[in-house]
């Protein structure tokens, strides 16, 4: 209906621009808004609505498809209206994502199935139901992507042999390998139908499966090969509908199911810094203030102090340099030091009044926090504003756990 009135809007503004350019008198320029516009441009921008309306429509056919099929599904149709849950679940902030341009040739995108399914909430799926009357999901015309409910709730399949005569069906309908991860993505996994005490008695088709974000699964269902088999949903697994987004949901024994937090992830950093100290050192400088600051990413770097603090724990690289001269036969030594610790020096002893440059490195695991500082204790070293001969950086190479 939103469909229809919104194309008679455009053709409407379509025929003012239509007009307009014909002579008539601005008006119907103002409503559309767009009068420092080309005509040729007013079209483009309407073809593309047009394209996009085209779009939609697409989409809400194969929406009405699956909601047709949702009433296939339960004979009981009235109650399935009543029960005033959607039945098909597809944001349509999530109709168009990047990288869904892949057509199947009838202009419906090929969508992520976390996104786009049919909700199948039938009571008597449940492990925990026995009953007289039986179904065979033989009968159902199954089309696209399903995820299992339970009275309104997330649920699983299971991963685990299901008695006889439950699942409201006689050979409960059960997954042979566990259900994926998500960086799987669509897996296939074989189903089997358990049967006078034989867990694999009937073989049925296999079916794909998809792990979504938010604790639950997709499931591509196919028409099982015999009567009478029906997919199952456990009722064990109902706990990981309640499983919070920083939790996953796991089971030892594919029976009991709990939440357990998910492994908090590393945030990656990167950490590089490089300074220099501008002027000329002499004698004993307990710490170098390389004032002039090239490089601080990752703000681990203090110019004030001249103190380089590790903000993550983890490999680094340090380097230092000097040049030193004409310090009258005395020898100069900068020293690295890492929390209290002299760990490194560069040392250049010459005796004539030349100059030479020098240049150390050093590398170490450290902690968080940790400080790091040059100091200069003996002898001469020459620099200017320009020169950078005095310098002082790192890296964070490597991060790592530490505990
Ligand atoms: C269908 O649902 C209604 C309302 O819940 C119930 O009274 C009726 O017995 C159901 N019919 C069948 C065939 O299950
Ligand atoms: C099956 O399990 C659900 C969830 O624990 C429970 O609410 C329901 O009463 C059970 N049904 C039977 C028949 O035991
Ligand atoms: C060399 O070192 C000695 C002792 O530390 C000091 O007295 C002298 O001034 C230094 N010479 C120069 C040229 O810096």
């Amino acid at each position: 209906m939103m469909l229809v009135v919104y194309v008679s809007v455009l053709l409407v503004l379509f025929a003012s621009i239509v007009s307009t350019q014909s002579g008539q008198g601005p008006y119907e320029m103002e409503v559309w808004n767009k009068d420092d516009q080309p005509l040729w441009e007013q079209l483009s921008t309407l073809q593309e609505e047009m394209e996009s309306l085209r779009r939609e429509q697409a989409i809400l056919k194969h929406k009405q498809k699956a909601l047709d099929q949702m009433l296939i599904i339960d004979e009981n149709v009235t109650s399935l209206k009543q029960s005033g849950r959607p039945q098909l679940f597809s944001p349509p902030h999530l109709w168009l994502n990047e990288g869904d341009e892949d057509d199947e040739g009838d202009g419906i995108p090929n969508y992520d199935p976390c996104f786009r399914y049919s909700i199948l909430d039938q009571a008597w799926r449940a492990t925990n139901y026995t009953t007289k009357s039986v179904k065979c999901d033989r009968q159902v015309r199954w089309q696209g992507w399903y995820r299992l409910y339970y009275r309104g709730k997330s649920i699983q399949m299971p991963e685990k042999c299901i008695p006889e005569n439950h699942c409201g069906t006689h050979s409960p309908l059960w997954l042979t390998q566990p259900h994926p991860n998500i960086r799987d993505g669509v897996v296939t996994r074989k189903m089997c139908g358990n049967w006078k005490k034989k867990c694999c008695a009937f073989q049925s088709n296999p079916i794909q499966v998809k792990a979504c974000r938010g604790n639950y699964y997709v499931y591509r269902l196919v028409r099982p090969t015999a009567c009478h088999l029906a997919y199952c949903a456990d009722v064990n697994t109902l706990v990981c509908g309640r499983c919070s987004s920083n939790q996953y949901c796991t089971s030892r024994d594919r029976i009991t199911y709990r939440c357990a937090a998910r492994k908090k992830k590393i945030k990656k950093q990167v950490i590089h810094f490089f300074a220099s100290y501008p002027g000329s050192l002499k004698g004993k400088v307990n710490r170098i203030r390389f004032s002039k600051v090239l490089v601080n990413v990752g703000a681990g770097f203090n110019k004030q102090t001249g103190v380089f603090r590790a903000p993550v724990s983890g490999v680094y690289q340090f380097y230092f340099s000097s040049q030193s001269g004409g310090s009258g036969g005395n020898a100069t030594n900068l020293w690295l030091v890492i929390n209290g610790y002299w760990v490194s020096v560069s040392r250049s002893d010459v005796k004539t009044s030349a100059s030479i440059g020098s240049l150390s490195t050093y590398m170490t695991t450290l902690r968080k926090g940790a400080q790091v500082y040059v100091t200069h204790v003996t002898g001469q070293s020459w620099a200017d504003s320009a020169s950078n001969t005095i310098t002082f950086g790192g890296s964070l190479l490597m991060q790592r756990r530490l505990k």
